[in-house]
């Protein structure tokens, strides 16, 4: 029987191969330093799961709840947007899915029709081109460049304008490269887009992982409406959240009519459960967050020394996220038999000396890869010396 073409169109997430490849050693008693992480390695905070342990007694959390999310959790949403990123977001302009990443799915959905293109500056999240597909829309890969600190330009944006565009996928702190556009920067773009009618898609799971300066205004400043503007975020990252699985976006009303819609019939309300923990992580500050982030900080700082007194690579500092992305590809000429490309320098570092990292090509970048500092200083510090001792002779 036929199955559908999406079957050949789309990839199963990258960062999910290898880190199932390091288990798989892991299991076989290999001594793995995993850095394919996409998440905190800090426990999700205490009074999170006191909170969740009393409200799973409470049987009206047993029942289904409205398909937007929970009123408490919309109104902390819409609080605390105010309060961090500085722009009303109505609790009835929200719609709360099963992460970030279903957030995407719900936006994509609403807004595209058939063969509508969308810009996604590469290096890029996974998920974005195949989220893109998947709604039926066509992804326009945009690649920035390494001495542009992986920032996309006018220029570049320009290029690739149709009269198809209809939505530029934006995040500032970026996965993977750890890019934090300044506010003048982002102004440029927002510009852009507002002047082309083009919607923003602003992914801003990384908002609370800035590690110097101001981290990068959100477009619905400049577009109180939300005429243009479809906000994405979440508590996955910032609280250590991520297997509850809360995220939400934030848009006009037409866009909430439609995501509701949708959400209706594909999955209705997030598990109430969950919905209570992220109402319990915003209602309880940042305090955690900053710690987790002071963390991931010192590591950050130690982990980009090691790369950079490596004369074979390259590397910008990144400046958010938990991601440094060095430029590898000195070692992807041949120099070790049977390595001619990022991948393939993964799996030998992978297979020979037990240290995972996230290929470039995963984000559209070949040439490059991945490392999480998400994981702790001792493994971050035993892992990187043998990365060092791994590529000393090539
Ligand atoms: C840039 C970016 N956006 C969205 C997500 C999705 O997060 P969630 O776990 O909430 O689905 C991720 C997760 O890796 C991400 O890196």
């Amino acid at each position: 029987m036929d199955i559908s073409k999406l079957n050949e169109l789309i990839t199963p997430s990258g960062t999910m191969a290898i880190s199932n490849k390091a288990k798989m050693l892991k299991k076989e008693g290999k001594p793995v330093i995993g850095f394919g992480a996409g998440e905190p390695d800090f426990a999700t905070p205490g009074y999170v799961i006191d909170d969740v342990k009393k409200a799973s007694e409470n049987p009206e959390n047993h029942k289904y709840s409205g398909v937007a999310g929970l009123e408490v959790l919309r109104n902390e949403i819409s609080r605390t947007t105010n309060l961090y990123s500085g722009f009303n977001a109505s609790p009835d302009n929200i719609v709360v899915s099963n992460g970030g990443k279903h957030a995407i799915f719900n936006t994509l959905i609403s807004i595209l029709d058939k063969d509508d293109e969308v810009l996604i500056p590469s290096p890029y999240w996974t998920t974005y081109p195949e989220a893109v597909k998947i709604a039926g829309g066509i992804p326009k890969v945009i690649a920035t460049n390494f001495s542009d600190n992986f920032k996309v330009t006018v220029d570049q944006l320009n290029e690739n304008l149709t009269n198809k565009t209809k939505a530029l996928v934006w995040v500032s702190p970026s996965n993977p490269t750890g890019t934090v556009y300044t506010k003048e920067e982002a102004e440029v773009i927002f510009e852009w887009a507002f002047k082309n009618n083009i919607w923003i898609i602003s992914d801003e799971l990384y908002e609370h992982l800035v590690y110097e300066g101001e981290k990068t205004p959100s477009p619905a400043i400049y577009d109180p409406e939300l005429k243009n503007t479809i906000v994405v975020n979440g508590v996955a990252k910032a609280y250590a959240m991520t297997g509850w699985r809360v995220g939400w976006i934030i848009a006009n009303d037409e866009v909430i009519s439609i995501a509701k819609k949708i959400q209706s019939h594909a999955t209705s309300n997030v598990s109430n459960l969950s919905q209570i923990a992220a109402t319990s992580a915003l209602q309880n500050g940042l305090e955690e967050t900053n710690i987790m982030k002071e963390a991931f900080n010192k590591r950050r700082l130690s982990a980009f020394d090691v790369f950079n007194n490596i004369d074979n690579i390259k590397i910008a500092r990144p400046n958010g996220a938990f991601y440094l992305f060095p430029d590898i590809s000195y070692y992807c000429n041949n120099k070790i038999k049977n390595v001619s490309n990022s991948i393939e320098f993964c799996d030998w570092l992978l297979e020979e000396h037990y240290i995972a990292f996230i290929p470039g090509e995963v984000f559209g970048a070949e040439g490059y890869f991945r490392c999480s500092y998400a994981l702790s200083e001792n493994e971050l510090s035993e892992g990187l010396k043998r990365f060092t001792e791994a590529i000393k002779d090539l």
